[in-house]
C-alpha cells in the first residue's frame, strides 16, 4: 500500500492527428503508473465529456491543455495523500468535485486518465499484472481465465470512412474453442483472404479510421456481411463455426430525431424504425451472425426490445450510444429487455470504477461485455484488454492494422502466455 504523491499530465497525439493526454501517477513507495486516453468519432449523446480548450489557435480548437491543467492543479491537490489501493474512494472523489453528471468540468478525459494511472501504479506497488490487479482490487474472486475473443474491424465505413456504407463497422468475431493467439491468427488469415475478394470486385484496399478497410462504390449495406463470409471461406474457416459476422450499425448517426426515420443514403431509403428492424430481419434468417450493435438510434429506446425479439437469442444485440458505459442506462437496458450485451469504453464512463460497474452488472445478470477501442483518437494505451481479461469479457473490439490497434491484440497474446505458464 501507499499513497499518491504526484500527478502530472501532458499533451500527446492520438491515432487521428489531434492531442490526447497521457497521465503519470507516482505513488510515495516510489511505484508509477502511466495511462493515456483514447476518444470517439461517432460518439453517444450522454458520453463523459471530452474537454477540448475550443482555442482555434491551436489545433483547430481540439487542444487539451484544459483538462491537463485540471489534471496537474484541482485533481492533483484532491487526491495527493490518499491511498492508491482505494480506487473507488479516488474515483468517486473526482466524481464529487467535478458535480456534474457529465464530467463537464474537470473533463471526463482528464478524469479518466488519472484514474487509469492510479490503477496501473498501485498494480506495479503490489506487483501483480494489471488484469490480476483489477480482479482484486474489484473483488471479482476466481472465476477462471476465459480470455476474450477478438471482434475484428474489417469493413467501416459511416463517419469512419468517407462515400462508404451507411452501416459503420463490419466484424468478424471468433468462434469455437481456439487459443487467443489462434483467433488473432485466423482473423488476420481472413483480413488477408478478404483484400484479395475486394480486389476482385475492383475496389480499393486503403484503409479507414480503425485499420479496416474503407472501400467507396460498395454496392449496397448488405454487401460487406457477404463480403466477409466469403473471406472467412476462402481463407479455411467455416462460418459460423469458426467465425462469425459482427455488425454495428452506429444508427444515431442516421436517424433524423425530427421525422423518426432512418435514413439509408446508399440505398436512397428512408426507414421507419419498424421498417429498419423488417429490413435486418432476413440477415438474421441468412447470415452467420456473431453480434449485432446499435442497430436502433440511442434516441429510439421504446424499438429495441423490437429488434431484441427479431434476434430471438441467436446473438446478443449490443448497446453501445444507447448505454455510453453507463451503469444507470445499462440497467434500464436490462430491465427493458432493450439489449442483451454491453459495449464498454472507459472513456464514455469517465472513470475505472463506473466502467468496472457496468461489467460486473452484466456479469450478474449473465450478460456478455465487449470492450472496445475508439474510432476517433485511439492511443497505444492497452489497458481495455487487462479490463477485458479481469471480467472475462466475450469479445474484445479493436481495428485490425495501424500501432495503436495491434497493440491490443499483441497484449492480449502476452497476457496468454502469462497465464498459461
Ligand atoms: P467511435 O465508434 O469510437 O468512433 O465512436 C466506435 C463504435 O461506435 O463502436
Ligand atoms: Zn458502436
Amino acid at each position: 500500500m501507499s499513497k499518491i504523491k504526484n500527478i502530472y499530465a501532458r499533451e500527446i497525439l492520438a491515432s487521428g492527428g489531434a492531442p490526447s493526454l497521457e497521465v503519470t501517477v507516482t505513488l510515495e513507495s516510489g511505484a508509477i503508473g502511466e495511462a493515456s486516453v483514447s476518444y470517439g468519432a461517432s460518439a453517444g449523446s450522454k458520453e463523459a465529456t471530452v474537454l477540448l480548450d475550443g482555442d482555434k489557435t491551436r489545433y483547430n480548437g481540439k487542444g487539451m491543455l484544459n483538462a491537463i491543467s485540471n489534471i496537474n492543479n484541482q485533481i492533483k491537490n484532491i487526491l495527493v495523500e490518499m491511498e492508491a489501493s482505494d480506487q473507488r474512494a479516488i474515483d468517486n472523489k473526482m466524481i464529487e468535485t467535478d458535480g456534474t453528471i457529465n464530467k463537464a468540468v474537470l473533463g471526463g478525459n482528464a478524469m479518466l486518465g488519472v484514474s487509469l494511472a492510479v490503477a496501473r501504479a498501485e498494480a506495479s506497488e503490489e506487483n501483480l499484472p494489471l488484469y490480476k490487479y483489477l480482479r482484486k482490487v474489484y473483488e471479482i474472486g476466481d472465476i477462471g481465465w476465459k480470455l476474450p475473443k477478438p471482434m475484428i474491424v474489417m469493413i467501416e465505413g459511416g463517419k469512419h470512412a468517407d462515400e462508404t456504407t451507411d452501416l459503420q463497422e463490419f466484424m468478424v468475431g471468433a468462434m469455437g474453442n481456439k487459443s487467443a493467439a489462434e483467433n488473432v491468427r485466423m482473423e488476420m488469415e481472413i483480413y488477408s483472404a478478404l483484400k484479395n475478394i475486394l480486389k476482385a470486385d475492383k475496389l480499393s484496399t486503403n484503409v479507414g479510421n480503425e485499420g479496416a478497410f474503407a472501400p467507396n462504390g460498395i454496392i449496397s449495406n448488405e454487401k460487406p456481411i457477404e463480403y466477409l463470409v466469403q473471406a472467412i471461406t476462402n481463407a479455411g474457416y467455416v462460418p459460423g463455426v469458426d467465425a462469425g459476422v459482427g455488425i454495428d450499425a452506429a444508427a444515431s448517426e442516421f436517424y433524423s430525431e425530427e421525422t423518426k426515420k432512418y435514413n439509408l443514403k446508399l440505398e436512397g431509403k428512408e426507414l421507419t424504425s419498424e421498417e429498419l428492424i423488417a429490413y435486418y430481419k432476413p440477415w438474421i434468417e441468412k447470415y452467420p451472425i456473431a453480434t449485432m450493435e446499435d442497430m436502433l438510434s440511442e434516441f429510439d429506446w421504446d424499438n429495441w426490445p423490437k429488434m431484441v425479439e427479431a434476434i430471438g437469442g441467436k446473438f446478443p444485440l449490443i448497446a453501445d450510444d444507447l448505454t455510453v458505459t453507463n451503469v444507470n442506462l445499462w440497467q434500464k437496458a436490462i430491465e427493458m429487455k432493450a439489449a442483451t450485451a454491453i459495449l464498454i469504453k472507459l472513456n464514455q464512463a469517465g472513470t475505472l470504477t463506473e466502467t468496472m460497474d457496468c461489467c460486473l452488472l452484466a456479469n450478474k445478470n449473465n450478460l456478455i461485455t465487449m470492450p472496445s477501442h475508439r474510432g476517433g483518437g485511439e492511443t497505444n494505451d492497452t489497458f481495455l484488454v487487462d479490463l477485458a481479461v479481469a471480467v472475462n469479457s466475450a469479445y474484445i473490439k479493436v481495428g485490425p492494422t495501424r500501432g495503436e490497434r495491434v497493440c491490443k491484440y499483441n497484449r492480449l497474446m502476452k497476457i496468454e502466455e502469462e497465464i498459461n505458464n
